[in-house]
């Protein structure tokens, strides 16, 4: 195995991490939508080489067009190295995946998988001396023309479990998303199914007021929501991932119950900051609060410079492309465009505030809470035999 690789930034834009040593080409075709905040419906083809080495690329299905790609692989405690992890499965259905290598003592191996249709990295995160694992933020498929749920993106995380003979202890929920629907109930059903042992599935303490508050608004039974998590995590509470230390951190701002999960040296922030060229999560859902986003943000960039952060969402802009899954805390600290260091809370809640006022509602939003309060558990058949979501009307003025 080689351990340098060449460093040669090509079209990504100015915004990367600094601590990466890696070669990226990018070119576009149009196909679908990797960034529903730009409004734009279109793929990539991204050729990742590591010099002078390399994985072979592998070519994968992607709408009947092909995404070429390489994995990438580093330390993930030290900068990226040219150790090629080969990714295990194919891409299938629009997701793109990057493996990691874990090497130092204490830290996860960490396989950060990509939906693109809701713009959701998920995680399976391992401790390599004993194979347990957990996932964290796995997505549902659901088409909403369709009316169609379905499991692609969380078959290519059991596929992935499988083959790296993984033992999932817990899956990880940073939040109540109200973009995309959670996997986390069919996972723990399949993997049961499979391994007869059920992980357990995991939030944050403050989800009851969060379901309370929806339950009510999209009149969802309470016993349909009630004790469907199996651990409500408090503050700072650490738990083991085999021989690995976790750490539960509240962060508050997205919504009130918002986790991060901090494994070694490495935190998964869910929708606090994303990457360094859009800066934060909105704040505007109910319970949602910018003061409190800015101070879990200096939370998170009070860790050391080498901490990794690793988001929940990305929307590559035009000038980036490539979806990223982390930036350190120093990158974060230099270019975050809302939390930078020098950017006051004043400032930030500002910008954050007028930016809020003008984004669209997410477009799942509706079924995504519904599904989620019920920690991804499926609503019970009507007398009819149909499992029911409610979707509120705009009346707006209308009236008679
Ligand atoms: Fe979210």
């Amino acid at each position: 195995m080689m351990n340098s690789v060449k460093t040669s930034q090509v079209a990504l834009g100015s915004l990367r991490p600094t601590t990466n040593s890696i070669r990226v080409t990018t070119s576009r075709t149009p196909l679908r939508s990797l960034c529903q905040h730009a409004g734009k419906r279109t793929a990539y083809i991204t050729k990742t080489s590591h010099s002078p080495m390399g994985a072979g690329f592998q070519k994968a299905s992607f709408n009947n067009k092909l995404i070429e790609r390489r994995a990438w692989s580093y330390n993930s405690t030290r900068s990226m190295h040219s150790v090629a992890t080969k990714i295990s499965s194919a891409v299938t259905n629009g997701q793109a995946s990057y493996s990691t290598e874990a090497t130092a003592a204490g830290e996860p191996t960490i396989h950060a998988v990509f939906e693109t249709k809701t713009g959701t990295w998920q995680y399976v995160v391992a401790d390599p001396s004993t194979s347990a694992a957990v996932i964290i933020d796995p997505v549902l498929d659901y088409d909403p023309a369709a009316l169609a749920v379905t499991t692609s993106a969380a078959d290519t995380l059991l596929k992935l479990v499988k083959e790296k003979s993984y033992k999932v202890d817990r899956i990880l929920e940073t939040h109540a998303h109200a973009d995309h629907l959670t996997a986390a109930s069919y996972l723990q059903n399949r993997l049961t199914q499979e391994y007869g042992h059920k992980p357990s599935i995991g939030i944050g303490k403050r989800i009851g007021e969060v379901q309370k508050l929806f339950g009510r608004r999209y009149a969802v039974p309470q016993e349909e929501y009630s004790v469907v998590f199996d651990k409500l995590f408090d503050d700072d509470e650490q738990f083991k991932i085999g021989n690995l230390v976790a750490t539960a951190m509240h962060l508050p701002g997205h919504t009130p119950d918002h986790l991060g999960y901090k494994v070694g040296d490495n935190v998964f922030c869910g929708d606090s900051l994303f990457h360094a060229d859009i800066g934060t999560a909105r704040c505007d859902f109910p319970g949602g609060s910018a003061h409190s986003l800015f101070k879990s943000g200096r939370k998170l960039l009070s860790l050391p410079d080498h901490v990794k952060i690793w988001t929940g969402h990305d929307y590559p802009p035009e000038d980036r492309k490539t979806p990223m899954p982390w930036m350190s805390v120093q990158d974060h600290k230099r270019q975050n465009k809302h939390l930078r260091d020098g950017i006051t809370e004043e400032e930030f809640v500002s910008v954050r505030q007028e930016r809020d006022a003008k984004l669209a509602e997410p477009r799942l939003l509706h079924q995504s809470l519904q599904i989620n309060i019920r920690a991804g558990h499926l609503p019970k058949p009507t007398e009819a035999g149909h499992r029911m979501l409610h979707v509120p009307l705009k009346l707006k003025d209308v009236k008679w």
